[in-house]
């Protein structure tokens, strides 16, 4: 069910049509507990469901969510190996669930690399979702900021188009986000502040909410608090806001 995000004078509140999120600090979560880095992604997986619900509930359209980057595949193998586990798992069991949400997934990166029974069944996933429009979850899968840029370069040129044609819009339509707008919000856990080669052409604009709680313990009501803090700011997009009383 959605519920209406009010301020305290109970006012509609300044929604965030697509929150990012880097779901950073899930080791940390697992080594303070004394268990192996692949139950802090498990913890995080669990998490994410929630923060699928809440995102519903309180009316976001599009959510972004970093949960493979081109770097990771630099991680021991058994936790790539496990990352890549836990994916499947999230598709084979959780797929019809979403579905009744009314969400609808979609993937930024390169599936190339998976092997390819996962990868037919995030395409799968992908399809039989197509038609949900309550929430858009973008998943982030062996994806980096650069590496997309550099394919939109590479298409732009395959494509024969000319210097004159390409402007802010072309390059965005060739970017593996093609049709999702920009982010609104992004939220990085675990108090790193730094970008991590994430939607770096689309963030431009965002605002940044970043916030020391791990991943795993990253709950509705942290949630609600970054959509209210961002629900106070002003954006300005590099323009000056006529005072009021002018
Ligand atoms: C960063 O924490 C987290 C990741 C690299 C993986 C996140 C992936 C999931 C939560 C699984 C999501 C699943 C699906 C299907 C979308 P970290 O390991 O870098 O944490 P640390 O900085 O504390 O070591």
């Amino acid at each position: 069910m959605e519920s209406k995000l009010t301020t305290s004078e109970e006012s509609p509140m300044n929604i965030p049509a697509h929150i990012a999120i880097i779901m950073d600090g899930n080791g940390r979560w697992a080594q303070k507990r004394g268990l192996p880095r692949l139950a802090g992604h498990r913890a995080g997986t669990e998490n994410l469901r929630e923060i699928i619900k809440a995102c519903v509930e309180f009316g976001i359209h599009y959510l972004t969510i970093y949960a493979f980057s081109t770097e990771n595949w630099g991680r021991p193998a058994d936790e790539v190996d496990g990352l890549m586990h836990i994916l499947e798992e999230v598709i084979d069991q959780e797929l019809d669930e979403l579905n009744e949400q009314g969400v609808q997934l979609v993937h930024i990166g390169r599936l190339e690399r998976l092997d390819p029974v996962l990868q037919e069944k995030v395409e799968k996933s992908i399809y039989l979702t197509k038609h949900n429009k309550k929430l858009t979850v973008c998943i982030a899968w062996n994806y980096g900021g650069r590496d997309e840029i550099v394919c939109a370069i590479k298409r732009i040129i395959d494509d024969g188009l000319k210097a004159e044609e390409v402007c802010d819009d072309v390059v965005s339509n060739y970017l593996f986000t093609k049709g999702i707008p920009d982010p609104d919000l992004i939220i990085r856990t675990s108090g790193e502040m730094r970008i991590s080669n994430f939607l770096i052409w689309q963030s431009a604009y965002a605002e940044w909410y970043i916030t020391p709680t791990l991943w795993p313990d990253f709950n509705r009501d942290e949630l609600q608090k970054a959509i209210i803090n961002y629900g106070q700011r002003e954006r300005r997009y590099g323009l000056v806001i006529p005072c009021q009383d002018e």
